[in-house]
């Protein structure tokens, strides 16, 4: 048994070593009888590898995480995500892929060796979707890892995404069954390309784009008819990334003097609709988008620069650093002119943003979902109505939320009809539990205990009905 005697958000980011097993969690309040299936999230759960700590909160060693909801109960698992990242970390007690902030050691001989062809981490550590029949685990590597989602066993990788870097935030296409993402090929002549993947072994080319030197991408736009990258200064030479023995994010450059940009393709054979210029903004996650008027709407979480990046490595979170918030833009691009309009939607910072996917993306919306600052971190759950910019709210003293995951009630037609759930960290208690807020009002319906903290999670999805075994 680990006693924890902090009671700060620090917890959050310290190695949960345990797998555990609860067949049902004690419930406070009433759990819908209608919600039945599972959340499945991902996040780093070990910071150290041998004795030596990873750097960046993105960096901790991925474990899975899964509440089954049905007849007004929930059951808990977790486990480690068994990549070869993972499964080398503890086998040599030392890290032996690149992660996003942390490298192996290695000799300046063997660096050399792995110029061209680096030993890229398949911690997927940040997202999790479906494709096909089976489950993933995501990192920003061509790395998707498949998981059984009842055991959260892991079986090796998916499928080669057309690039050296992907995003984990894939959209999918209702009418194709399929995902579509976007990933960067890297070299004397980089690459933008869009890809759909349907199975294992069928994977569609979309759109593509020369780049001299790449900008960092971590989710994209996509629409009916297009697909949207928004492109912030925050660049890498490609040469230079592999050349300079640093590790990974530190080769980008931030140049806000070149401005951001929004490059629009054709989700039909692929053409550059568009160009389109603002001002220098860094992002990483898209809220939504659609066409309206001749124009292209496009909402994401917006930060000035890219410091955010410097704020999440672990020795400046865990002493308490002041993080860079996020502010939920839009921007109108006039799909004929090449004028773009930027507009704030809320005075509240938004981060982990979430939507009625399902029946709103792609199109007009009114509700998002997401996190705010709470206590020296982020954690307060909240909603914005994005076309009055009313929000409301969720928090308890020292207890940080993390993403809430929007699920409809079935039968209801409301945009806001249904429930959130999000894994708040009870720091007190040294324990987490699982919260469900009625998405309307953002009371609070019932919280499930688990009987041990578990650290800060990125992403999760939910699965209705019954998992596939
Ligand atoms: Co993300």
């Amino acid at each position: 048994m680990i006693v924890d005697t902090k009671t700060d958000p620090t917890l959050g980011f310290t190695s949960q070593d345990h797998e555990t097993a609860f067949d049902s969690l004690p419930v406070e309040g009433e759990l819908p009888r209608w919600l039945t299936g599972s959340l499945v999230r991902t996040g780093p759960a070990k910071f150290e590898v041998g004795d030596r700590p990873v750097r960046h909160w993105f960096d901790g060693l991925a474990m899975l995480h899964r509440y089954t909801f049905g007849d007004g109960e929930v059951s808990y698992g977790s486990r480690f995500l068994r990549s070869r990242a993972f499964r080398a970390a503890q086998e040599k007690g030392e890290l032996r892929y690149q992660e996003f902030a942390t490298d192996p050691c290695r000799s300046l001989f063997a660096r050399a060796s792995t110029l061209f062809r680096p030993a890229l981490t398949d911690n997927g550590v940040v997202n999790v979707s479906r494709v096909g029949d089976e489950f993933i685990a995501m990192t920003e590597t061509p790395l998707p890892v498949v998981f059984d989602p009842r055991t959260l066993e892991a079986a090796g990788v998916a499928y080669e995404p057309p690039g050296v870097l992907t995003t984990a935030h894939p959209h999918h296409d209702p009418v194709r069954r399929e995902l579509v993402n976007f990933a960067a090929q890297l070299g004397p002549r980089s690459q933008y390309r869009f890809y759909a993947q349907r199975s294992r072994t069928e994977q569609r080319r979309l759109a593509k784009a020369t780049v001299r030197e790449p900008a960092y991408v971590h989710s994209f736009g996509m629409t009916e008819r297009y697909l949207i990258l928004a492109e912030g200064p925050f660049v890498v030479n490609p040469l230079k990334l592999a050349l300079s023995g640093r590790p990974y994010i530190e080769n980008y450059r931030w140049e806000p003097e070149r401005g951001a940009r929004f490059l629009v393709f054709e989700r039909d054979g692929g053409a550059l609709r568009g160009e389109y210029r603002t001002d220098a903004f860094f992002t990483f996650h898209h809220v939504n988008a659609c066409e309206r008027d001749g124009e292209l709407v496009v909402d994401l979480c917006a930060y000035d620069d890219p410091s955010i990046i410097d704020a999440l490595y672990l020795d400046r979170l865990r002493t308490g650093n002041d993080i860079p918030k996020a502010r939920l833009r839009r921007f109108r691009l006039d799909l004929d002119g090449g004028r773009v309009n930027g507009e704030e939607l809320a005075d509240t910072d938004l981060e982990l943003p979430r939507i009625d996917y399902r029946r709103r993306n792609g199109r007009s919306y009114r509700y998002v979902y997401g996190l705010a600052a709470h206590e020296e971190f982020v954690g307060r759950v909240v909603k914005v109505d994005v076309e009055r910019g009313e929000h409301v709210g969720w928090s308890q003293d020292g207890c940080w939320a993390g993403e809430p995951v929007f699920v409809p009630e079935p039968g209801r037609d409301e945009e806001d009809a249904g429930v959130l759930l999000s894994v708040v960290l009870d720091a007190g208690r040294g324990e987490s539990f699982l919260l469900v807020l009625d998405a309307k009002t953002l009371e609070e319906r019932a919280r499930a205990r688990v009987p041990h903290r578990v650290p800060f999670s990125f992403h999760g999805q939910f699965f209705g009905g019954e998992l596939p075994s």
